[in-house]
């Protein structure tokens, strides 16, 4: 019998490793049998509904897909009020995606759904690292240590339930900013946004995008995740919960093998909403070939460079942040 239960944050377990990433929940409803996850992440919520950006607002590149959505939703109010219950009748552990423009209102969106009555596998992913809003003045969070942690620090102060920091790529040194993430009180980090990329129509000679900029998805970005994950896992003793173009078993057990607790199959599930039960179902056929449980596979990597140890971020010779 392989054990296939994973922690993804501390204090919340999953029945397997394979979650379903922000943004995909609302799309696959009706398409997937969500009892088979690992668990779901919602799309982001706000304090207050947003339309989003204008359209167009997707594209598809080579090995790939850039959105620019901009965190259209209904809104905590309404997110409470009708979805959450729904969700949370699915019975796997449950992420709810939360962004706010300032530490106020993230916090704002937390308590609210924390006002609930929940059950015991609801966590919470800060969405720190949204590319298609306007920042204004501010920065974006997850771009600055120092703001991942007062960030962190607050939600943590509002809330017992897990706190899950989710990381830019956009940065130097990944391992910095899940240091600040788990120094401030993260339960585990999510490693990585999208890359934010951009598409010019040469006809027209304008961005494809209304926005101009998207965050690119898709296989193109997998080997980026696969690095940052393994530099974010050298570093931290938290779950690091990899994403990140995968769309096979093999996808996954690379972000695994590279040190990710857990995993979350965004973009793929659009092109085949099966794609997350196949991924979790070639991870177990590989476990039983190998005779392992998913425990003995995570960060299982055999550095190259120095025996089976995966190196320390000073031996990666990884500039600071
Ligand atoms: C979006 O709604 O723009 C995508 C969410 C994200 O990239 O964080």
């Amino acid at each position: 019998m392989i054990e296939l239960t994973t922690i993804i944050a501390r204090n919340l377990t999953a029945p397997n490793p394979v979650l379903l990433a922000s943004g995909c929940h609302g799309e696959m409803h009706g398409f997937l049998p969500m009892r088979g996850l690992g668990g779901i992440v919602t799309k982001t919520v706000t304090l207050f509904p947003r339309d989003g950006n204008p359209p167009p607002r997707i594209t598809e590149t080579p090995s790939g897909m850039l959105n620019s959505i901009g965190l259209q939703n209904v809104g905590v109010q309404a997110f409470c009020r009708d979805r959450l219950p729904v969700l949370t009748e699915l019975g796997v552990p449950l992420l709810v995606s939360v962004m706010g423009y300032t530490v106020g209102e993230l916090c704002a969106v937390v308590e609210r759904v924390c006002e609930g009555s929940l059950g015991n596998r609801i966590g919470f992913e800060l969405n720190l690292s949204c590319p298609n809003v306007d920042y204004a003045d501010a920065r974006m969070f997850a771009h600055d240590p120092k703001l991942i942690s007062v960030a962190v620090e607050a939600v943590r102060k509002v809330t017992d339930r897990p706190v899950i920091a989710k990381l830019s790529p956009e940065v130097s040194d990944i391992a910095v900013y899940a240091e600040a993430a788990e120094q401030a009180g993260a339960d585990a980090v999510t490693v990585m946004n999208t890359i934010t990329g951009m598409v010019i129509d040469v006809r027209t000679r304008q961005p494809v995008l209304a926005n101009g900029t998207g965050g690119l998805s898709g296989p193109a970005i997998l080997p980026i995740a696969v690095r940052q994950v393994f530099q974010a896992a050298a570093a931290v003793s938290i779950p690091v919960i990899g994403v990140g173009g995968i769309r096979s078993a093999d996808d996954a057990l690379q972000m695994i093998i590279a040190g990710a607790a857990a995993v979350q199959v965004g973009t793929a599930s659009f092109v085949d909403p099966g794609t997350a039960g196949a991924v979790r179902d070639g991870i177990i056929d590989y476990l039983r070939h190998t005779g392992e449980n998913l425990s003995d596979l995570i960060g299982s990597i055999r550095w190259r460079g120095s025996g089976s140890a995966p190196p320390r971020r000073a031996e990666t010779g990884a500039a600071a942040g």
